[in-house]
């Protein structure tokens, strides 16, 4: 039963007497107690302030998370890439963030249902997007969050990552976060600790977190992903945010176009479907996204262009390469930019064309899906 509904039944009151206090329909009452809609704003006020605060916007939400027929289609204890999922698995850790986001705009609350899990960020390279949102998105969930520091730790007198795993491991984390330069690390600490594992950016291999939250923002901006003609541009070879997005978005029906020099193109990645180009006249032809990666320098060895000046030249989005894309495209980038080297400045701003804000807030509510499914996942095996 409802908790409101529980409340009017305790309080010997009707639905019709409820409605008609809260100046709405029976049959809105209804659809709110059935969990098909969440209450707006103005409204939940009504409704706490009407029950005294025993009825609050998380009692809403738990009615809307059983009833989503997707949520439980990811069964995985850890994330570790995009390379095994189905269709069905993105999709329900899609719909989760989406209902994360309605939630969160009509009231940002922090969930008692997850009181008591910890989640530790384990973080061998720098980040700011990814760790920060890991961290807000546990915290925003209930769970306690603990920020490994790499440079105090044991690692620097010597000890092994995977002695470091199994250290955490005994303190009975229920969620290992890692980055780390080497790939398959996420997978390799994986077979070995108890917890789910999230892979948060392995070498150049796979960043899941990332490919999933530009596929939400797709998606809400877009209204489907499936169709749309999606670019991928600049420093393909060392991305693992090109290798996530390829794979998750070949797999959920849209056209993938990768547009690099040859020196940065990576081999093997027609393989997967993908139609590679190395100017952005014919890349970006009819292409709905275009999204701009940057020169990842600290994974290459030598030199792989002329100069940054003559690689904005050619390969830098600006307004005049963005016409070759249909006159609605829209940019993205995973972050950080780098300005007048992969990206216009001025563009980089234009929020009418870029979602790379967007992007960093949907980050959040992926984060809180992802960690949401493989904790009710690791409940049910118990
Ligand atoms: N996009 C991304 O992974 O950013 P950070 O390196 O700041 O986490």
């Amino acid at each position: 039963m409802h908790a409101l509904d529980k409340w009017i039944k305790d309080n010997s009151i009707s639905r019709k007497i409820l409605a008609s206090n809260l100046n709405i329909s029976i049959a809105s009452l209804s659809r709110y107690l059935s969990g098909d809609r969440i209450p707006k704003q103005e409204i939940m006020e009504k409704i706490i302030s009407y029950t005294d605060g025993k009825i609050n916007p998380t009692n809403f939400y738990i009615v809307k998370n059983n009833k989503n027929n997707n949520f439980s289609e990811y069964r995985k204890d850890h994330l570790l890439g995009i390379e095994d999922l189905k269709e069905s698995e993105i999709s329900s850790l899609l719909n989760r963030a989406d209902d994360i986001i309605r939630e969160n705009r009509i009231q940002p609350t922090v969930n008692q249902k997850y009181r008591g899990k910890t989640l530790v960020n384990l973080f061998f390279e720098d980040s700011t997007r990814t760790k920060t949102s890991f961290e807000l998105a546990a915290k925003r969930l209930g769970i306690d969050v603990i920020n490994m520091q790499i440079e105090t730790s044991s690692i620097r007198k010597g000890e092994s990552l995977l002695d470091t795993a199994m250290t955490l491991n005994a303190m009975q984390p229920d969620i290992l976060v890692i980055r780390h330069s080497l790939s398959g690390t996420p997978h390799l600490l994986a077979n070995k600790v108890n917890c789910g594992v999230i892979n948060a950016g392995d070498g150049q291999h796979e960043h899941p977190t990332q490919a999933l939250l530009d596929a939400l923002a797709i998606r809400r901006r877009k209204k489907r992903i499936k169709g749309l003609k999606i670019a991928i541009c600049g420093d393909i070879a060392h991305s693992r945010v090109a290798r996530s997005n390829i794979k998750l978005l070949i797999t959920m029906g849209a056209t993938v176009n990768l547009i690099a020099p040859s020196t940065l193109m990576a081999e093997g990645l027609s393989d997967y479907g993908a139609n590679i180009f190395n100017n952005f006249k014919e890349g970006l032809n009819e292409v709905d996204i275009v999204m701009i990666l940057r020169l990842q320098k600290e994974r290459m060895q030598g030199s792989y262009i002329p100069s940054a000046k003559e690689y904005f030249k050619f390969y830098g989005l600006d307004r005049e390469k963005l016409s070759f894309a249909k006159s609605d495209a829209l940019v993205m980038h995973p972050g950080p930019i780098n300005r007048g080297v992969e990206i216009d400045s001025e563009l980089a701003d234009d929020i009418n064309r870029t979602l790379i804000l967007e992007q960093v807030e949907l980050g959040v509510a992926i984060r809180m899906s992802v960690i949401e499914h493989l904790i009710n996942n690791l409940e049910h095996k118990k």
